[in-house]
């Protein structure tokens, strides 16, 4: 079952910018984060591939401006925004785990699927 978990100017988030939203109602305390590439828009799990930590508590950090990628801060892993594959770090080749989300009206919806 897909159900909404947050909605979100469209203007909050610019080409190469990322954002960080709770996620509610999850006692592990997730956070999903909302990137835009000059592409597509996107949602993440934020929790590294490669320890399950989350990639950054503050979402100025999450956006590497010379790599154009999603960046952990704590081991440097980097991941192509249209995708989450990991393509450089300690958990290359693996991949963020999406999250369902649209745009209309102005608004970014995210989702999550339960099952
Ligand atoms: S926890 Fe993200 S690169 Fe190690």
């Amino acid at each position: 079952m897909k159900v909404e978990i947050a909605r979100i100017p469209s203007s909050s988030i610019a080409p190469h910018e990322a954002s960080m939203i709770d996620i509610p109602n999850n006692v592990d305390g997730l956070t999903a984060i909302i990137v835009r590439s000059s592409k597509k828009l996107s949602a993440w799990i934020n929790s590294c591939p490669h320890d399950g930590r989350q990639l950054c508590n503050d979402p100025k950090y999450l956006w590497n401006k010379e790599l154009n990628r999603v960046q952990c801060m704590h081991h440097q892993a980097v991941f192509e925004p249209d995708t989450g594959l990991c393509d450089n770090g300690p958990c290359r080749g693996e991949t963020l785990t999406s999250l369902p989300v649209e745009e209309k009206n102005g608004e970014i919806l995210i989702f999550m699927n339960y099952l």
